[in-house]
């Protein structure tokens, strides 16, 4: 523990979590997401996701990674030798690396509108054009690709020098910019001719929609989007000092996250009716409408500069502590260097990368389970993945732990009087491990089976 290091100050802690909690998840994810299944009922649903399962989850996380200061899979062996739990830190793995694939994909498509801003090919268009200029980047495969691969180097370098700690530093600086930002693009989005239509989309909610796809769709964007489920918050846990209060910091990255979301579907939703486009498009939602918006806002040139270089650095927060993932496990567990380590994530991140990048034209056929490589990495382990390593976590924390370790490090032992720790641990041991199981259990029909057993 002493070699390891350890976040001296309140903020560092806090920022380092919420810069790889705030990313393509809340500005990309959310509004895509929303606008597939129906805007407000998603929302109230997402919503419960973050209260109830997202905050217990990012807790147990922290209380594992603080109690030991280890890697998830040490940390487990030290609370329980032996326990079959520490098989968590697998799925992580897992799920680290289809996550960096995909995600470097879009985190590609950033950097070329960040270059098309710049040379000012984004500027005085039409809605319908810009849905062009979407679909023949993504449907070149060698641009495509060659965005991912400098996406992925660019990563590669700041592991291998080891200099994340500085791009976080600088991210920090930035983060509150590109709330900042937000914040003003909303306020230009409040003033578009349809703006009515796009907030009671987003918060009237209609629960006639509400089915198996939306709901574990909300779940797992309420995953996705805390970086929660694969043992990337335990692990920097593990380098909280003794101090952080670990329920209200939860709290506050859970809040902060979400309100960056939902900005960013308050941009997004009254354009989307005010420029006559579909809440439905999916992925391309955001690629389509922020160009809209830019070409309206005075400015508009400075402005998509500004907002696309901000999301280039909330992204690399985002994938840097992805990848600390993976190679903190073979640099701790197998003893492997930090240089091969960080060689191999990013080898397996360009292969499966390359092939989400390259399901959107050569491979757009190809399908697994009626889906395409980029669209099956992203539900599998968003939506199976990450819950699923969410459960485990809960359990083990809620059931396996020692209670007195658990109460000690919601209390900071014994030095804080946490009123909220009672209900805290009701929904680590009850409410987030059933909720999961019954989410799972619902969306592979078996409640259907049952009622059509009964009646
Ligand atoms: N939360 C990040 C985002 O919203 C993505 C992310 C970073 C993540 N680390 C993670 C998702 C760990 C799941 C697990 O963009």
């Amino acid at each position: 523990m002493s070699e390891r290091a350890q976040f001296v100050t309140k903020m560092g802690v806090i920022a380092a979590s919420v810069g790889s909690a705030v990313g393509l998840g809340n500005i990309w994810r959310f509004p895509y997401e929303a606008g597939m299944h129906g805007g407000g009922a998603f929302i109230c649903i997402y919503l419960l996701c973050v209260f109830l399962l997202g905050i217990p989850v990012i807790i147990a996380e922290f209380v594992i990674g603080r109690a030991t200061h280890k890697n998830a899979n040490s940390a487990i062996n030290l609370l329980a030798p032996g326990s079959k739990f520490r098989y968590v830190s697998y799925i992580g793995i897992i799920s680290s690396v289809m996550i960096l694939s995909f995600y470097s994909v879009v985190a590609g498509w950033i950097i070329e509108y960040l270059f098309q801003s710049i040379i000012g090919n984004l500027n005085g268009h039409s809605p319908e054009d810009y849905s062009n200029i979407f679909n023949s980047l993504v449907g070149s495969p060698w641009r495509s690709v060659l965005w991912t691969i400098l996406f992925l180097g660019i990563n590669f370098l700041i592991l291998r020098k080891g200099i994340q700690k500085g791009i976080e530093r600088i991210s920090n600086l930035l983060m509150p910019i590109l709330f900042l930002l937000l914040i003003i693009f909303c306020i230009n989005s409040l003033l578009l001719p349809k703006a009515k239509e796009g907030l009671e989309f987003m918060f009237s909610p209609d629960f006639s929609q509400v089915s198996p796809s939306m709901i574990i769709g909300a779940m797992g964007q309420a995953f996705f989007s805390l970086s929660l489920g694969l043992t990337c918050l335990l692990t920097y846990a593990s380098y909280f000092n003794d101090k952080t209060p670990l329920i209200k910091t939860a709290t506050i990255i859970a809040i902060l996250d979400t309100c960056v979301a939902i900005l960013a579907g308050v941009i997004i939703f009254p354009a989307v009716f005010s420029f006559g486009a579909e809440p439905t498009a999916g992925p391309k939602l955001v690629f389509e409408i922020l160009p809209s918006i830019f070409n309206q806002m005075p400015g508009g040139y400075l402005w998509s500069i500004a907002l696309f270089t901000l999301l280039f650095f909330a992204s690399i927060t985002s994938t840097i502590s992805m990848s600390e993932i993976f190679i903190t496990f073979c640099t701790e567990e197998h003893n492997m260097s930090r240089k091969k380590a960080t060689r191999l994530n990013t080898g397996i991140a360009l292969v499966l990368g390359s092939l989400c990048a390259l399901s959107f034209n050569v491979l757009s056929d190809i399908k697994v389970f009626d889906k395409t490589f980029f669209d099956l990495f992203d539900y599998v382990s968003s939506n199976i993945l990450l819950p699923a390593g969410g459960f485990i976590l809960a359990v083990f924390v809620g059931w396996v732990m020692n209670k007195n370790i658990v109460a000690n490090q919601l209390t900071n032992n014994g030095t804080l009087n946490v009123r909220t720790m009672r209900p805290i641990l009701f929904c680590i041991r009850y409410i987030a491990p059933l909720a999961i199981i019954l989410i799972f259990l619902y969306v592979i029909g078996l409640f259907d089976s049952l009622a059509a057993l009964l009646f």
